[in-house]
C-alpha cells in the first residue's frame, strides 16, 4: 500500500516526530511506501510530493517545524479543489492519507472523508483548542517557552517598577495564556473566552501596587477582546479559512494601562517564538504515540478517525468529534489561576 501524509496550518513543535513515527512503523512493520505532500493540502491539490523513507526521516525527532512544509490551503475554496486531491491520490496510487493539523486541516480531512477519501487525522496545534483530545502536541512546548519568558520578564519588571504585558498566541482559546500565566505567576490573564474590562484590569493593578507590589505581569492571549465599545479593536487580512491575522492587542493594552494608571508599561509579543524550535520531551512522546496510532488505524482500515489523547491513553475518535467545536479553557482551571490575580 502507498500512504500519503501532510502537515497543514500553523507549524508546531512535534510535527516531524509524527512524520518519523508514521514512516518508521509504516515502512518497517507494514511494508508501506510513504509519500509526503508538500505544504499541507496544497501538495495534494497541485500534486507536489516527496518520497518518505526510514532513511530520509532519520534524526527528525528533536527537529522543530515540518520537513514537508505547511500552508493554510483549503481545497474546498475552489470548485475543483477536492477533485484535484482525489486525482493526485489516483495518480500517485495513494490509498490513504494521514493529515496532521488543527481544526482547519482536519475540517478538510473530515469533508474529504465524506467524499470517500480514506483519511486519518492527527491533532496538532499549540493552541490546544481541538475537541475530543485532552491535549494536542505542540501545546506543552509553547507553554514552557511562554513560562520561561514570563519568568525573565518578572525580574526586569521588578527592577523598573513596570507593568509588563505579555502577548501569547491563542486565537479562539486561551489555553497557552492560562497555563503559562498560572505557571509563571501572572497577576492578570486575559483570554478570548471572556471579554475583558479595562477599568477592572486597571483597578486591580492599582490595588496591587497600593498593597506594596511595585510591578505587575499581565498575560494576554492574542484573541482576547475588550468588552464592546471600551477599547479600539484591530483588524487584518483574512486567510483561506476566513481567519483574521491577529497580533497587536498587547500593544493597545499596555498603552491603555499606562495612560489610565500612570504606571510605566511595556509589551512583549511572544508570537511565533512559541511555535519554533525543538519539541519538549512530553510533546515528542505524544507526537510519536499519535503517529504510531495513526498508521495502526490505516493498517486496520479504520478511516474517518482522529487519534486523540484521553487521560493517559491514545485512542481513536471520529474526525467529526475532533472538529465539531473548539475546546475552550476549562473554567475551573481559569478560576484557579484567578485566585492569584491583582
Ligand atoms: O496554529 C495556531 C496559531 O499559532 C494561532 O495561535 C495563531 O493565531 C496563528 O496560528 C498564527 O498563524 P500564522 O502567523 O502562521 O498565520
Amino acid at each position: 500500500m502507498r500512504i500519503g501524509m501532510l502537515t497543514g496550518g500553523g507549524d508546531c513543535p512535534g510535527l516531524n516526530a509524527v512524520i518519523r513515527a508514521v514512516v518508521r512503523k509504516g515502512e518497517t512493520y507494514y511494508d508501506y511506501q510513504l509519500v509526503g505532500y508538500r505544504h499541507g493540502w496544497r501538495g495534494l491539490v497541485d500534486g507536489e510530493s516527496v518520497a518518505l523513507t526510514v532513511a530520509s526521516t532519520r534524526g527528525l525527532l528533536p527537529r522543530g517545524g515540518t520537513i514537508l512544509g505547511t500552508s493554510r490551503t483549503n481545497p474546498y475554496k475552489t470548485p475543483d479543489g477536492a477533485a484535484r486531491v482525489i486525482a493526485t491520490m489516483e495518480r500517485d496510487r495513494v490509498d490513504a492519507v494521514v493529515a496532521i493539523g488543527g481544526e482547519d486541516t482536519l475540517g478538510v480531512a473530515h469533508k474529504l472523508s465524506g467524499d470517500g477519501v480514506s483519511v486519518v487525522g492527527v491533532p496538532k496545534t499549540i493552541d490546544n483548542d481541538l475537541s475530543a483530545t485532552d491535549f494536542t502536541f505542540g501545546f506543552h512546548t509553547a507553554v514552557q517557552i511562554a513560562t520561561d519568558a514570563i519568568d525573565r520578564l518578572h525580574t526586569t519588571a521588578e527592577s523598573h517598577d513596570r507593568v509588563m504585558v505579555v502577548e501569547v498566541m491563542g486565537r479562539h482559546a486561551g489555553w497557552i495564556a492560562t497555563y503559562s500565566g498560572l505557571a509563571g505567576g501572572a497577576d492578570i490573564i486575559l483570554v478570548p473566552e471572556t471579554p475583558f474590562d479595562i477599568d477592572e484590569i486597571c483597578s486591580r493593578i492599582r490595588r496591587r501596587h497600593e498593597r506594596g507590589a511595585n510591578f505587575s505581569i499581565v498575560v494576554v492571549a492574542e484573541g482576547a477582546t475588550p468588552v464592546e465599545g471600551t477599547m479600539e479593536l484591530q483588524t487584518g487580512a483574512l486567510d483561506d479559512f476566513g481567519h483574521v491575522r491577529l497580533g497587536g492587542i498587547g500593544n493597545h493594552l499596555a498603552a491603555e494601562i499606562e495612560e489610565r494608571t500612570g504606571f510605566e508599561a511595556r509589551m512583549t509579543q511572544l508570537g511565533h517564538l512559541l511555535r519554533g524550535g525543538t519539541p519538549s520531551a512530553y510533546d515528542r512522546v505524544i507526537a510519536t504515540r499519535f503517529g504510531i496510532e495513526a498508521i495502526d488505524a490505516v493498517h486496520d482500515g479504520d478511516f474517518g478517525v482522529m487519534v486523540a489523547l484521553r487521560g493517559t491513553d491514545v485512542v481513536r475518535v471520529p474526525l467529526a468529534d475532533g472538529v465539531a467545536e473548539l475546546k475552550t479553557v476549562d473554567r475551573r482551571l481559569f478560576d484557579t489561576a484567578a485566585v492569584f490575580f491583582g
